[in-house]
């Protein structure tokens, strides 16, 4: 069944045409105008907002990352959380002065937060600088809204609530030269109970397998070496094409083959999707990364059950099992939550049972935060906010015992590593990262930026490793 909807080329075309309109309007200008793309929470946002450079890169605007300067500012928003939304809704109201002090000035709001309606109507009622909001459904048309802003003041909101679709061919301008982010699909069908991202991202929807392969070839052309791609599941990609044999494991063999010297790596993956067949593809792919990023989110099988996961906490072990079995030098990360509604502390409890038995490299640590509209919000959550904090802390604690633990083990080896960033630390100007995907800091020229080195690792913290020049 193919039921996913792809916009027509020619309105992407058309959107193409807004962009050289208001790149003509920005020529007659004294000097380029300026813009400033703000961006909160996950790779997904980073990139979208690749999209949104590209777009206003080809309106003839420049970058700053200023707000004061900027002619344009867009904020890339996230809903995951209360803290992410507190954020942006006082980072904006706090615009209002650089709007005073530069008229002109259009604030742009997209992202997850723009498509919830409870936020859509403070922004209309009390955020009354803000020029454009526009919905993640909407991105591939900011031309047009900008371009709609531009010749006539008004306020324009374009948040339509759909199952979403697929644009291909937008301009991407990418922040880096060595890691890119290669969307392969969109939205989400789990309906975990905490989470917003279904309500706001849509229906899951694959991108085609020419479309990413194309793209990953040209990334691989264009000199890249670490290739990330990106889904809210990547699990379930092709489901909704229709196409036989296209699954993520296929994907995963076909990016293999393009040619060149890169790492894939991928996130995020599902632990209820998650199949041996995956894993033999990840041991049979030397390009694919020996790194899994599998949320857990709880170690006790009642609470899953009311998030509504999909598995247990021994099929998620199993799976742990079955993958260290593959690939034994395997790095595994996951995402936790600490205070589900209803969660009792010895529920909790199952949840460091986990972390012991599996020894993660790393943790994403969250205290559950309500989200209106989800079904958890509306369940009774009797632990008090200090029990939850405590046991945030006792989750923090093992953690990093592990992490330290795991990381010390590196000392004395010698790694393959990507150099992929200069760093901002004196004593270290270069960042590179392990094919697992460990943060390594050491010295040595600059030119080295985006190529593959063997470092010994010669000291570690729980975060990051530090090495030199074997
Ligand atoms: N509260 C706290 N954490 C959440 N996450 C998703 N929704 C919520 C929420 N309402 C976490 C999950 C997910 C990660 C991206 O964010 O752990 O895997
Ligand atoms: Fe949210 Fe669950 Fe979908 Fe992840 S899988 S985006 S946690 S609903």
């Amino acid at each position: 069944m193919q039921n996913t909807t792809r916009i027509d080329p020619a309105d992407i075309a058309r959107q193409r045409d807004f962009c050289a309109q208001i790149r003509e309007r920005n020529a007659a200008l004294p000097a380029p105008p300026l813009a400033f793309v703000d961006t909160y929470g996950c790779q997904q946002n980073e990139a979208d907002s690749e999209r949104i450079r590209g777009f206003l890169s080809e309106m003839g605007y420049g970058f700053t990352k200023e707000e004061a300067q900027a002619d344009v500012i867009v904020i890339n928003t996230c809903a995951i959380r209360e803290h992410a939304e507190q954020r942006v809704l006082g980072n904006v109201g706090a615009l209002v002065h650089e709007k005073k002090a530069h008229p002109g000035q259009i604030l742009c709001l997209c992202g997850c937060m723009v498509q919830e309606p409870h936020n859509v109507e403070k922004l209309r009622q009390s955020f009354r600088h803000v020029d454009l909001v526009f919905g993640p459904h909407a991105l591939w048309r900011f031309p047009e809204l900008l371009w709609r802003v531009l010749t006539r003041r008004g306020r324009i909101f374009d948040t339509p609530d759909e199952a979403g679709s697929i644009a291909e061919g937008l301009p991407v301008r990418r922040e880096g030269t060595v890691k890119a982010w290669v969307s392969i699909m969109y939205g989400c069908n789990n309906f975990c109970s905490y989470c917003i991202v279904p309500y706001v991202r849509g229906r899951e929807r694959s991108r085609r397998p020419e479309d990413i392969l194309s793209e990953v070839r040209e990334l691989s052309q264009a000199g890249y070496r670490d290739i990330t791609l990106l889904g809210q599941n990547v699990n379930s990609y092709g489901k909704d094409l229709g196409l036989p044999g296209v699954d993520f494991a296929w994907l995963l063999e076909q990016v293999n083959a393009v040619p060149g010297d890169f790492l894939i790596r991928f996130m995020t993956s599902h632990p209820k999707d998650a199949s041996e067949r995956l894993f033999d593809t990840m041991a049979a792919c030397e390009k694919v990364a020996p790194h899994l990023h599998l949320p857990f989110q709880a170690g006790n099988d009642r609470v899953l059950r009311a998030m509504h996961r999909g598995y247990t906490r021994e099929h998620y072990l199993e799976l742990i099992r079955s993958l260290r079995a593959r690939i034994p030098d395997i790095v595994l990360t996951s995402d936790v939550i600490v205070g589900f509604p209803g969660e009792t502390t010895e529920e909790f409890e199952d949840t460091l049972k986990v972390l012991e038995e599996v020894e993660f490299d790393a943790l994403f640590t969250f205290i559950y935060s309500p989200r209106k509209g989800t079904p958890a919000a509306e369940l009774p959550d009797p632990l008090s906010k200090e029990e939850k904090a405590a046991n945030f802390q006792r989750l923090v604690d093992l953690q990093n015992a592990i992490s330290a633990r795991k990381q010390a083990a590196y000392v004395g080896k010698t790694m393959r590593c990507l150099v992929d960033v200069l760093s901002e630390d004196p004593r270290h100007n270069l960042n590179a990262r392990t094919a697992g995907g460990r943060l390594v800091h050491f010295s040595g020229d600059e030119a080295l930026l985006g190529q593959f080195v063997d470092l010994k690792i010669t000291d570690a913290s729980t975060w990051a490793l530090f090495g030199e020049l074997a």
